[in-house]
């Protein structure tokens, strides 16, 4: 464990900045923390090239304490478009050495501890990929799964370009993935709240609201459908379904913190790019917990 001792400060979250398009690559250039101390949880789909990730990374890290990342399907993917070609397990080796260079907190670090305002509280990044257990409804298994998605024409681009190796297959990179994080989480100290950063949510709910129910399955596990209520956990911070909104399952929130592509954001009413706070919690009568900021031109 690390900790960094701040007296001040926020903990915001962000994910799914997507800044292959220039209108996100410019939200995230005016993305500025409120105080010197404040952290910036980054939950994923940052971009397709690892020369994107490492701007994007290393401009946030150069304005915030410090930046906690857990990778997204779109960094994994084995892109055309990217000059670096590796694939699977290289492929995220390569952005956590990366990551590492700029400072930038991986699932692979020691898990930091805010000790800001709403703290002490653990940050834990995850990487746990899915299993395709989120079946649609009538399907028994993948197999059935994935011939009724290629026969709505709701298939996930990972099936040609997120590659698994050296695993067999992205579930069993999945299941190995999924063993050693809860051996890491078992570990955190009694006492000791935790926010679990990964790209997909942790609990299949957050998929009910699917325009295309299909896509739940490369949405997540139901390997960790109880892990909400077996550790202590303050906040689950997750992105990925490009559906930004509050939930609570079980007592728990659950935060998809997701910017989207411009066509998705240009819909919405709130302005996009905005960060939202995970601590300290917004209490009853602060306004919405989306509430959030982006300082635009100069900053701080
Ligand atoms: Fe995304
Ligand atoms: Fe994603």
């Amino acid at each position: 464990m690390t900790s960094t001792a701040a007296g001040a400060g926020q903990l915001w979250a962000i994910s799914d900045l997507h800044i292959g398009y220039d209108e996100n690559r410019a939200l995230v250039e005016r993305m500025r923390p409120e105080s010197d101390d404040d952290w910036l949880l980054v939950a994923g789909d940052v971009a397709e090239t690892v020369d994107d990730v490492h701007w994007a990374l290393a401009t946030l890290a150069g304005r915030f304490r410090k930046v906690v990342w857990a990778p997204g399907n779109h960094e994994l993917w084995s892109h055309p478009k990217d000059t670096v070609t590796l694939r699977g397990v290289a492929r995220y080796d390569h952005l956590v050495a990366r990551c590492r260079d700029l400072g930038v907190i991986t699932p692979e670090d020691p898990y930091p501890v805010w000790e800001g305002p709403g703290g002490p509280v653990a940050v834990a990044p995850l990487f746990l990929l899915y299993d395709y257990s989120f079946l649609p409804a009538g399907c028994a298994t993948k197999e059935e799964g994935l011939e009724y998605a290629y026969g709505t024409g709701v298939v996930c681009a990972d099936e040609h370009l997120l590659h698994p190796d050296p695993y067999p297959s992205r579930e069993a990179w999945c299941r190995a993935r999924v063993e050693e994080t809860e051996r890491r989480l078992a570990g955190l100290p009694a006492g000791l709240p935790v926010v679990l950063v990964n790209h997909y949510p942790l609990h299949r709910h957050p998929t009910d609201v699917l325009w295309y129910p299909e896509f739940a399955m490369w949405c997540g596990t139901a390997l960790t459908d109880d892990w909400h209520r077996r550790f202590d956990v303050h906040t689950m911070v997750y992105g990925h379904l490009h559906i930004p909104r509050s939930t609570r399952q079980d007592g728990v929130r659950f935060e998809e913190v997701s910017v989207g592509y411009p066509r998705e954001w240009r819909k919405r009413a709130a302005p996009p790019g905005r960060l939202r706070r995970i601590v300290p919690e917004e209490g009853p009568g602060t306004g919405s917990a989306a509430g959030a900021v982006v300082a635009e031109g100069g900053g701080r």
